[in-house]
């Protein structure tokens, strides 16, 4: 038993640029051993992330890459290739990564690179994707996790969770309600990857 949990468990690796709500939703489902997996590192383009606390309360080994610090998108994304390479995990995991992820970067982990989204994708893409949701006046909203492909928020959805939009919401309360579902829904398909249960079929991901 103990050496079939441990052919299964995978190694992960979690970027974010902020907060970090998302990142410690992992890190309890891996402590509660809901995920098999260990967490090898936290990336972040972001010297001030909160997320980077999270980190090292749970041990977790930080690798910052600050964004401002280099002097073109372009360097800053060979730092951030490389350090990926370096680590070289089952699984990376975008936890609220606010920036694009280059093709290189996506063609060289692909199908090994996930992303939760704060809309039911393929509605509002991008940034502030709760106020897209309030300004076109849906009726529903949700989050979506999926593998990162070429595209902007566009590559094969994993799991997707709705919540209605009311009328009294604003961005804020929007943004709290999905929330809710996301810290489910990540760790839920993490830990599906982690079993080998996910098999992308163009589009579409079976789930096993
Ligand atoms: C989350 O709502 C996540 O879905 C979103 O940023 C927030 C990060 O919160 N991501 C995107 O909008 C990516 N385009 P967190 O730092 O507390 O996890």
């Amino acid at each position: 038993m103990i050496k079939n949990e441990k052919l299964m468990t995978k190694r992960i690796a979690v970027i974010a640029s902020g907060r970090g709500s998302n990142f410690q939703a992992v890190i309890n489902a891996i402590a509660a051993r809901k995920i098999p997996a260990v967490c090898a590192a936290l990336i972040t383009d972001n010297p001030k992330a909160y997320a980077i606390e999270r980190a090292k309360k749970a041990h977790i080994p930080v690798r910052v890459i600050d964004y401002h610090s280099f002097p073109s998108r372009e360097v800053y994304e060979r730092a951030l290739f490389s350090a990926m390479q370096r680590l070289d995990p089952d699984l990376f995991v975008l936890a609220g990564y606010m920036r694009i992820v280059g093709n290189e970067i996506v063609r060289a982990f692909n199908g090994r690179m996930i992303n939760i989204h704060p809309a039911l994708l393929p509605s509002f893409t991008g940034l502030h994707a709760q106020q897209q949701a309030i300004v076109h006046g849906v009726k529903v909203a949700g989050c979506t996790v999926h593998f990162v492909d070429e595209s902007l928020d566009g590559g094969p959805i994993i799991l997707q969770h709705c919540v209605p939009v009311l009328d009294s919401d604003d961005e804020d309360t929007l943004a709290e309600r999905i929330l809710h579902y996301e810290h489910i829904c990540l760790p839920e398909a993490i830990r599906l990857f982690c079993e080998e249960r996910l098999v992308i079929d163009g589009r579409k991901v079976i789930v096993r």
